[in-house]
């Protein structure tokens, strides 16, 4: 192993990886040596992703995937192991949010959403990439959970119910895959201004009648470190956490915030 490229010859999915946090994640994989295969919903923008970063020399494919279709998922993960021979790294970055909702408003079709991409979509992709895993007996695993997910926000119920899950998820798998050398950790990231954020933010924007300027602005004071993240900060964890020098490491849940906690106060009564 090269201290450059500690992921040489290794074999990295990163699902949910077309755009933002994730396409992060797949550079930072594939600048230390990983082959690495977005898989994402959004296929011509994950092949055009990847055609930049090999044009620079990384190793990157895409192909599709919708985390919430057990066939697709299974298919999936079979194709890239009988391409690549193996698969070392599974990112569950696929994720979506919630449309900002008092919970007494929340609809089963948001509720059902919700869970789908962020919980269930997590939990399919880490079974079938266990499922290999297992065989080879080695492999790596990081979910990417949410500080919402440690500290709930206000409004969005189900996210935060689905992030919570997800740390859960990665303990239980933890302790499940270690006979095997498998090892499953999660990363909890504080706000990044990805599209998903920026999303959310509007509507909360809306909700509390401020604008997106006093929005960043009021989120950046609470930060400790007195900055909203990068998507190379949360990438840092994520590599970190893969390298074959942590291998010790199984279990953990890293909050990767500025030292953020979680957002949000109460809100108040709503309108009668
Ligand atoms: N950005 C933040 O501030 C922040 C903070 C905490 C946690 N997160 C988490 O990080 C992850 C990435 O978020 P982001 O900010 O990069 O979001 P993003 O919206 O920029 O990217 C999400 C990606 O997931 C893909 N996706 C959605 N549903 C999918 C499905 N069913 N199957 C496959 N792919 C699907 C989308 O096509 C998109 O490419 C999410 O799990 C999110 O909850 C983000």
């Amino acid at each position: 192993m090269s201290d450059s490229k500690p992921f040489e010859g290794q074999v990295a999915v990163v699902t949910g990886a077309a755009q933002g946090l994730g396409l992060g994640f797949v550079e930072a994989l594939a600048e230390m040596g990983a082959t690495v295969i977005i898989g994402d919903l959004q296929v011509d923008v994950a092949t055009a992703a990847a055609e930049a970063l090999s044009a620079k020399g990384m190793t990157v494919s895409s192909g599709y995937l919708d985390v919430t279709d057990t066939e697709v998922v299974d298919e999936f993960f079979k194709q890239v192991n009988a391409t690549h021979g193996s698969i070392d790294i599974l990112v569950n970055n696929a994720g979506l949010g919630q449309t900002v909702t008092p919970s007494v408003e929340l609809s089963d079709e948001e509720w059902e959403k919700v869970m789908n991409v962020n919980l269930y979509g997590t939990f399919k992709c880490c079974r079938a990439a266990a499922r290999i895993m297992e065989q080879q007996e080695s492999g790596c695993i990081v979910n990417i959970s949410s500080i919402n997910g440690q500290n709930p926000a206000p409004l969005v119920a189900a996210y935060n119910a689905a992030k919570a899950a997800v740390i859960s998820l990665t303990r239980s798998l933890a302790l499940e895959l270690a006979a095997y050398g498998v090892r499953v950790n999660a990363v909890c990231p504080g706000p990044v201004y990805t599209d998903f954020n920026k999303q959310v933010m509007s509507q909360r924007c809306d909700a509390l009648g401020i604008n997106e300027d006093e929005m960043i602005e009021r989120i950046t004071k609470a930060i400790p470190l007195g900055r909203w993240g990068e998507p190379e900060d949360i990438a840092w964890s994520v590599v970190t956490l893969c390298h074959p020098r942590s291998s010790w490491i199984t279990g953990e849940i890293v909050r990767v915030s500025g030292g953020l906690e979680g957002v949000g106060s109460a809100p108040p009564k709503r309108d009668a």
